[in-house]
Formats: structure tokens, sequence, C-alpha cells
């Protein structure tokens, strides 16, 4: 379980881009949608490679290497390869901070 830490400001999470953050001893990757940010682990479950490279469409997260698609709302798989979720985690905004963490 990790604690709350800051990732950045709001305004350095672009549309679209997927950015890796090493927090404590876990890699996860965050990511805005629509003014809404979700976190997630940075590895897919199908070879446990950094998803930071990946397309991300709206809330679909296409990895690279094989294609698989996750959802980085609900973290489900939505194609394969890979069949596992990929692990969430908590963003709190404040003011125009980010903070990502297990609540
Ligand atoms: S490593 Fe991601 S789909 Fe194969």
């Amino acid at each position: 379980m990790i604690g709350f830490e800051s990732v950045g400001r709001v305004a350095d999470f672009p549309q679209g881009y997927v950015r890796g953050f090493k927090l404590q001893d876990e890699e996860v990757a965050v990511v805005q949608v629509d003014g809404r940010f979700y976190a997630f682990s940075n590895a897919c479950t199908h070879e446990d490679v950094d998803l930071a490279d990946s397309m991300l469409n709206g809330v679909e997260l296409a990895c690279v290497f094989h294609g698989s698609v996750f959802n980085v709302e609900t973290g489900k798989a939505l194609a394969g390869p890979a069949y596992k979720p990929l692990a969430l985690y908590s963003v709190r905004v404040e003011g125009e901070d980010v903070f990502v963490g297990e609540e």
C-alpha cells in the first residue's frame, strides 16, 4: 500500500498522454481524460511492460506491444492477449496539485 504522493500539477497531464512514475516501490501510470484523472499499474498484464508509450483513446489504453486494450477507469482488459485487469490507484486533485496513492 502506498501513501499519497504528488505527481505534478494538473497542467502536466495533457489529454491523451500517459505519464509513468515510481511511487515508493510501485510503477504507476497517470492520465487525464476530460478533466478526470486515472492512475493504474504501469505494467501491461500480458508481459509486464511499461504502458507509458501506449496509445490512449478516451478511457481506452492500447498497449503498443501486442495491442491489448484496457479501460483505465475500471482497469478491465477489453481486448487480449492480456486478460487480467490493471491494478488501480486513487487520485486526489487539490487545487492544481495531483496526488496518487491508495485509500
Ligand atoms: S505486452 Fe502488452 S499486449 Fe503484450
